[in-house]
């Protein structure tokens, strides 16, 4: 099963894709997290990335489809995979689809996460992350660390006991509404592109993140099959 998720910055994807990835056994490619794991290793292109990121603007097409060529090639993508933060420009879809043709392979489905902007900000505003395992934690998760401003510090101990979590550095106001501006003008043409093709199912994502997976995997049961079998 090869999925792609779609959908604007803070729309749930990320959530959506590890619940899908476990359930399923695909591997789960983030464009988003391999940029991140190179910039905390000051690698040539992490260095080069990490610029363009806290702007909330695009790494090159041609870096990305790079990237996401060599990873497609591994062997955790044998059984399927599910695409996160890619294709998030026409020319990705595009680069994709001559990438799998070549390994006579396509795309099965894409799932759409729909949420408002404003409810984007709002999440992305409390979003933290464990910076040593990368689970995402929402503000309501992390609501009884609040100050009493209101505001869930920027680091802290990971409520489990172990580990840290952090702010990422695009998750300012500012920033995150840069990302909706891009969203609108690079990324919306990529739904366009998989809607065309009658690839694309929406979900509303302002409902609660056990609706939306339920949602999700009742979508994907009537089309593949039980995880375990799929
Ligand atoms: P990337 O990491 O892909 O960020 P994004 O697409 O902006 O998506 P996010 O990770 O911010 O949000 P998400 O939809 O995964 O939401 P999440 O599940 O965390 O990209 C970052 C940057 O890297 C880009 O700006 C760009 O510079 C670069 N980049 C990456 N890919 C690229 C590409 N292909 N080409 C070029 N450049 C690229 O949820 C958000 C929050 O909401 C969390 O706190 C979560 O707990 C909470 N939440 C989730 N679901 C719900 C719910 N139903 N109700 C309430 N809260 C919820």
């Amino acid at each position: 099963m090869n999925l792609i998720i779609l959908g604007a910055p803070g729309s749930g994807k990320g959530t959506q894709a590890v619940r899908i990835k476990e359930r399923y056994g695909l591997a789960h490619i983030s464009t988003g997290d391999i940029l991140r794991a190179e910039v905390a290793s000051e690698s040539e292109l992490g260095l080069k990335a990490k610029a363009i990121m806290d702007a909330g603007q695009l790494v090159s097409d041609d870096i990305v489809l790079a990237m996401v060529g060599k990873r497609l090639a591994q062997s955790d993508c044998a059984r399927g995979w599910i695409l996160d933060g890619f294709p998030r420009t026409r020319a990705q879809a595009e680069g994709l689809e001559t990438l799998l043709s070549d390994q006579d392979k396509e795309i099965d489905l894409g799932l759409l996460i729909q949420v408002k902007p404003d409810e984007v900000v709002r999440r992305l505003g409390g979003r933290r992350v464990n910076r040593q395992n990368g689970k995402i934690y929402s503000s309501e998760e992390l609501a009884h660390l609040a100050g009493e401003n209101g505001e869930i510090p920027a680091e802290g101990p990971a409520p489990e006991g172990e580990g840290t979590f952090y702010q990422r550095d695009d998750d300012k106001e500012a920033t995150i509404r840069d990302r909706l501006t891009v969203y609108e003008a690079q990324t919306r043409p990529v739904i366009d592109f998989y809607q065309d093709l009658d690839k694309v199912v929406e979900v509303d994502g302002a409902q609660p993140m056990e609706v939306v997976s339920d949602a999700l995997s009742s979508i994907l049961r009537d089309r593949f099959g039980d995880g375990e079998q799929a």
